[in-house]
């Protein structure tokens, strides 16, 4: 009984294995503590697009900072790169100020039930603006996500409709960033952690104008205000914990949106709302009704089809 040892090919596939495993709950733990933050100033400081500007401004200087410190290369880049990443970018920032307008309304987990629905939108997408067919099962699956994420929503208690339509929008602009972006990253030398970066740059770039002719500096001056004398200084805290988590999170998913399909990614960031909207759940004490629970829980199986039935 002489163990042979694993063959090489065997082991490196075990080692991606583990290595997207590493990825993905550095990830999700990464997107839990970016969300309960991002809530507590939204809480405190209802200001949707400067918190989504800062989390974007924070990036992008910390990947300034790393690369003229070479902690990471800088990525070269042509004015061809730039213009591929515009599309990704002007998709990035929608989806992100929708998310954020939503969370601004609603729970943090009304708008994660929402977002689960994402595989939806994909193939909706897919279908009709590709044209690409898909095998009746996966539009089969469609019906448990749709429905759930309906039934989630005809019984959330404090159903707001931007923030139901923040999460709509969030998910449709996503869709697109995620297909643009994979395309934009096959065949090119920039890595995962620098296309990120880049699409931060450039994002900030289309989201600054926008905040300041939709809030503005008075605006955000005197919410400020609010916010130091109800809270107190740890706002500050708070702020600046929102935006890095922001930046860690999401240039983790671009990692291992590096090495996987956007199928699987998908698939990954639907799992990770699950934490999401747990973890969220117990620490704002958000009420939930059974049937409520149920509609959640109904939307997640069915993306799990989903990933079954495109398999
Ligand atoms: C955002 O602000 O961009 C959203 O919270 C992110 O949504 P995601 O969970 O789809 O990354």
């Amino acid at each position: 009984n002489i163990e042979l040892p694993p063959k090489p090919e065997t082991r490196s596939a075990a080692a991606q294995k583990v290595k997207i495993g590493i990825y993905f709950a550095t990830w999700w733990a990464l997107n839990v503590v970016f969300n309960i933050y991002n809530k507590k100033v939204l809480n405190a400081f209802p200001y949707p697009w400067l918190t989504s500007t800062l989390s974007l401004a924070c990036g992008s200087l910390m990947m300034l900072i790393s690369w003229a410190t070479r902690i990471a290369e800088a990525p070269k880049t042509d004015f061809e790169f730039w213009k591929t990443l515009f599309p990704v970018a002007v998709a990035h920032t929608i989806g992100h100020v929708a998310a954020t307008v939503s969370m601004s309304k609603v729970a943090v987990s009304f708008t994660h039930i929402i977002k689960s629905g994402e595989p939806a939108f994909s193939v909706l997408v897919s279908r009709f603006l590709l044209g690409e067919t898909f095998p009746v099962p996966v539009y089969l699956s469609l019906l448990p996500i749709i429905g759930g994420c309906a039934l989630a929503a005809v019984t959330e208690l404090n159903f707001n409709m931007i923030g139901f339509m923040g999460a709509m929008i969030s998910n449709l602009a996503f869709v697109f960033r995620n297909i643009f972006s994979k395309r934009g990253m096959k065949g090119k030398s920039v890595s995962g952690m620098n296309y990120y970066a880049c699409l931060s740059i450039l994002s900030l770039l289309i989201l600054t104008p926008f905040a300041i002719a939709v809030e503005g500096p008075q605006m955000w001056a005197a919410g400020w205000q609010t916010a130091l004398s109800q809270v107190g200084p740890q706002v500050i805290w708070w702020v600046a914990a929102q935006s890095i988590f922001y930046h860690l999170y999401n240039q983790v998913s671009y990692m291992s949106l590096d090495e996987i399909s956007p199928l699987t990614f998908s698939v990954g960031n639907t799992m990770k709302r699950i934490s999401v909207i747990v973890s969220s759940i117990i620490i704002f004490r958000t009420p939930v009704q059974p049937v409520n629970a149920l509609g959640a829980a109904i939307a997640i199986f069915g993306t799990f089809l989903y990933s079954q039935a495109k398999q």
